[in-house]
């Protein structure tokens, strides 16, 4: 049985056959419309989601199959005080898979070792989100073709940002990639990422403050919100809300072939008046976040179809 905590997971090799099964899905839906029936998905969300517990449900009942769980720890037994290892030997009794979103790190990965059934990490706290990197790597690579040879610049809160974390790790395995981190200094990527995953696999990239300065050469741009539940101070959070406003007039200095990615949610590092601008495949991202959780489900339960 496997779970999927992060995307180092998942072999390069492995990674390219769930990519290459998301784009079948994509193609021919029909073909996978009964592939889980009779299977359950467990949605344990301890903190608040749209896009990847909705996305988790209706890549399910996409497959046939169908969805129990609870979208926020009032609203299950956790209020009560019942811990995480519990929680999952019950929800394993219910469920065939489980996806797990918790504010705190690490946790999903103390549910995948009480658990009899496959959990996946939909989100602990500012350390990893690989299914949000999955529906990344299944946007670049369907959008652009390939996920070498590529100048990422990575925009916003990098130092809380769980996606980026991920994103950087799942990278990196590429040849050719080269990354641009643009944050204020209180910002930047941990120094684990920095020095354990950059350095260390002599992965060129480098740190600037301002966006103007590198948007002009890069081939993606990866947008983030800065997360004000992250912040433990709200002067912090207020002084750093608006620091990076991707608009227009940024665009306009950006490659003609240059995709804009966000996790999304978006407040205001986007403006909407970028959203028109057939660069801007943020929303084009979220449903290729529902073919790619769809083939992770196949992937986890062995279903071959
Ligand atoms: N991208 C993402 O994780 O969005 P939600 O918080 O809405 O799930």
């Amino acid at each position: 049985m496997r779970h999927l905590m992060s995307p180092l997971d998942l072999s390069v090799e492995e990674l390219d056959k769930l990519l290459t099964l998301a784009n079948d899905i994509e193609k021919n839906p029909g073909k996978y419309a009964h592939a889980c029936e009779g299977k359950k998905l467990a949605t344990c969300f301890y903190e608040p989601s749209t896009r990847t517990r909705l996305s988790f449900e209706s890549a399910m009942i996409n497959l046939g199959g169908s969805v129990i769980g609870f979208s926020s720890a009032d609203s299950s037994s956790a209020a009560k005080g019942e811990s995480v290892s519990d929680t999952i030997r019950v929800i394993s009794c219910f469920a065939d898979i489980c996806a797990m979103r918790h504010p705190k790190e690490g946790a999903p990965l103390v549910a995948s070792q009480h658990s009899s059934i496959p959990v996946i990490n939909a989100g602990d706290g500012g350390h990893q989100h690989p299914t949000q990197t999955l529906t990344d790597l299944l946007t670049i690579r369907s959008l652009k073709g390939r996920l070498d040879h590529l100048k990422i610049g990575l925009c916003g809160d990098l130092k809380f940002g769980r996606t980026v974390h991920s994103l950087i790790n799942a990278l990196i395995r590429y040849p050719g990639i080269e990354f641009v981190l643009i944050s204020p200094n209180e910002l930047r990527v941990p120094e684990y990422i920095r020095e354990d995953v950059l350095i260390a696999n002599h992965i060129p990239f480098v740190e600037v403050e301002r966006l103007e300065d590198a948007i002009p050469d890069l081939d993606i741009l990866y947008m983030t919100r800065v997360q004000k539940e992250r912040f433990f101070n709200e002067e912090d959070y207020i002084r750093m809300k608006d620091f990076y406003i991707l608009d227009k007039a940024k665009m306009e200095l950006a490659k003609k072939d240059m995709l804009v990615l966000h996790p999304l949610p978006r407040v205001n590092e986007i403006s909407v008046e970028v959203d028109n601008d057939p660069r801007a495949v943020y929303f084009k991202q979220v449903q290729y976040g529902v073919y790619v959780r769809m083939a992770l489900i196949l992937t986890l339960l062995e279903i071959e179809v």
